[in-house]
């Protein structure tokens, strides 16, 4: 019913049917920012899904954030009251990433980490039925060196939804160098499945940072470079950024948002992964990381969140 619904609203028909008859289940594997918001559009638009991560406290929080979410989008009237309680019937959760075993695609969002995230696509490999995707949600990391890890390189896929899921428009696809090119599968189904929950799809070549952290990373790493070498205050680095170029929030707040732990990840792969020490991270953003200054989901990083709920900064000492 749920997916008649969407049906209706995107007019995504034939896509839909087409979808439907390769995939029920959507296993999704990590429980943070960006895991939660992807399982909720998927449990949203109608399929069975599988919320996994290993701390069952980020499930806690993910079950919390999902189910308020999916109330707002009745009470908004996005969601009828019928289909809401129906995403979250279908949406279950669990840190036993065995109950993917029956998943049609899964996909990662655990920590941005190549070695953590090989185990777990090869563990993945070894319980995911042989026609299942494998997906990775990951900002940068090579999805062709993850895919070689496991037993179905040509069904692995790069999914880099935008943070957070459910708002942002858009989805990059990634091939890998192994990925299949058969259109039905892997990164045509992966770009289908983000169609029907309403993105538009982009395709990049599997060079790392793919096309918008490429471009992106190197502006927020500026912007520590002008903090750290004193050219302006915070403040004025992202009103300057705000109102002089149009940005909905400014780089440093941007940063804060995506996770600065994410952030030099990142920044750290594109570094090595091109070889030009343009992308080398700022020694303050590693600072801030190593103080374990994470951004909003730890209270802290550039702006200090924990003292005012207003706008979720302060003008703080830190
Ligand atoms: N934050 C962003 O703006 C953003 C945007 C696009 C893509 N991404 C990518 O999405 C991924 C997740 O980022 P996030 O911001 O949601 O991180 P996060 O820190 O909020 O969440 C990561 C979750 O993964 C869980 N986890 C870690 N190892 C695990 C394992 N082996 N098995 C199961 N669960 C495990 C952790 O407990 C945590 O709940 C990263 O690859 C990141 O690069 C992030």
């Amino acid at each position: 019913m749920i997916r008649l619904c969407y049906k209706k609203k995107t007019g995504t028909g034939p896509l839909l049917w087409k979808i439907m008859a390769y995939i029920n289940t959507v296993g999704v594997v990590g429980a943070g920012q960006m895991g939660s918001g992807i399982a909720q559009l998927a449990a949203a638009h109608g399929f069975d899904t599988w919320l996994v991560d290993t701390n069952p406290e980020a499930l806690t929080r993910a079950e919390e954030l999902i189910t308020n979410n999916i109330h707002r989008l009745v009470s908004k009237g996005h969601l009828s009251q019928k289909d809401g309680d129906g995403a979250l019937t279908q949406l279950k959760y669990s840190s036993n990433v065995q109950e993917l075993s029956s998943a049609d695609i899964i996909i990662e969002a655990i920590v941005e980490s190549e070695g953590v995230k090989k185990s777990l696509v090869l563990e993945l490999d070894k319980i995911a039925k042989c026609s299942t995707i494998l997906a990775s949600n990951t900002s940068s990391i090579s999805i062709t060196r993850l895919a070689s890890a496991t037993s179905r390189p040509i069904k692995v896929i790069g999914m880099h939804f935008m943070n957070p899921p459910p708002i942002m428009k858009l989805v990059e696809i990634v091939r890998g160098a192994n990925t299949s090119d058969d259109r039905l599968h892997n990164q045509g189904l992966g770009g289908e499945v983000s169609e029907l929950f309403g993105k538009t799809v982009i395709c990049s070549k599997d060079f790392a940072g793919f096309v918008v952290n490429r471009i992106l990373m190197p502006m927020l790493n500026e912007a520590f470079y002008a903090l750290y070498t004193g050219v302006a205050s915070k403040e004025d680095i992202d009103t300057g950024m705000k109102l002089g170029t149009n940005h909905p929030m400014g780089p440093l707040e941007l940063a804060d948002f995506i996770g600065l732990d994410i952030c030099l990840s990142i920044l750290n792969v594109l570094h090595s992964g091109l070889g030009d020490n343009k992308y080398a991270p700022c020694p303050l953003l590693v600072q801030y990381v190593d103080a374990g200054r994470h951004g909003r989901k730890r209270g802290v990083g550039v702006y200090d969140y924990r003292k005012s709920s207003q706008k979720g900064k302060t003008s703080s000492k830190l």
